[in-house]
């Protein structure tokens, strides 16, 4: 098992896009993936569950999960994109507040984690340093940072970097290209950043299809766009 937190200091950049279409490009590559939830605006629950009860997923969300009062197996939703998710509700956040100085609880979602049977879970996160945070940081082997051309993210990259090496020295840290044109990739790729080869253009296909709760059509620009960046994912 692989796992993969999405992680940036920034609002808005596409963590919870990469989070979705990379978990759906891996599925696709036939490996067996759990999305989990840890952002209390639970985009990826909404483009995910979108039919599910709410009441249902109040019964089963992470929160519940990370303070010990639900077992993670009884947490998981089958998708009806092959994806299994764990979800989010908005009241994470009073629950992570409650979790704060405990310690221990990110040790325990770890070891929960390592004992479940998947190629791949990928955790989409808030953008702020916070107990979310620090519990996809703490249990991340990679973690990916969607970076777009400004100066204000790549301040975010840096700080979230050293984040990352001292939660593990083992963990990798590296950027994805994201919601990008070929020219600011250029003068990104200058800038020395740790980036993925694989990039994902800006495109409307994939603001209307993460809007919308659909995949991206299969051999679409985009579409090829994430398989690439599986492959490449698939083998670091
Ligand atoms: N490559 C892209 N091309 C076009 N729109 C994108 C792209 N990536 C993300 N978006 C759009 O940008 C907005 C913010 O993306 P989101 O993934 O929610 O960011 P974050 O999770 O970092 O807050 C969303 O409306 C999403 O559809
Ligand atoms: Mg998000």
């Amino acid at each position: 098992m692989k796992i993969i937190t999405v992680a940036s200091l920034k609002g808005g950049v596409g963590k919870t896009t990469l989070s979705i279409f990379l978990s759906l490009a891996l599925q696709s590559a036939k490996k067996k993936i759990l999305a989990i939830d840890l952002d209390h605006n639970n985009n990826l629950t909404d483009f995910f569950l979108r039919d599910e009860e709410v009441d249902t997923i109040q019964e089963k969300s992470i929160g519940r999960v990370l303070k010990g009062a639900l077992p993670i197996q009884e947490s998981i939703f089958k998708s009806p994109l092959n994806v299994d998710i764990i979800p989010s509700v908005p009241e994470l956040s009073q629950i992570a507040f409650e979790l704060l100085f405990d310690t221990a609880a990110p040790l325990r979602f770890d070891s929960m984690l390592r004992n479940l049977k998947y190629d791949f879970v990928l955790i989409d996160t808030p953008p702020a340093i916070s107990f979310e945070l620090s519990c996809g940081l703490h249990v991340a082997d990679t973690v990916l940072c969607p970076v777009g051309y400004s100066r204000w993210n790549i301040q975010g990259y840096s700080i979230l970097e050293s984040k990352v090496k001292r939660a593990g020295e083992n963990k990798l840290f590296i950027g994805v290209p994201s919601s990008v044109t070929d020219k600011r990739v250029e003068t990104l790729r200058e800038g020395g950043l740790s980036l993925t080869k694989a990039l994902i253009h800006k495109s409307e296909a994939i603001a209307t299809a993460s809007d919308s709760g659909k995949p991206l059509k299969e051999g679409s620009t985009s579409a090829e766009e994430f398989r690439i960046l599986a492959k490449e994912i698939a083998k670091i």
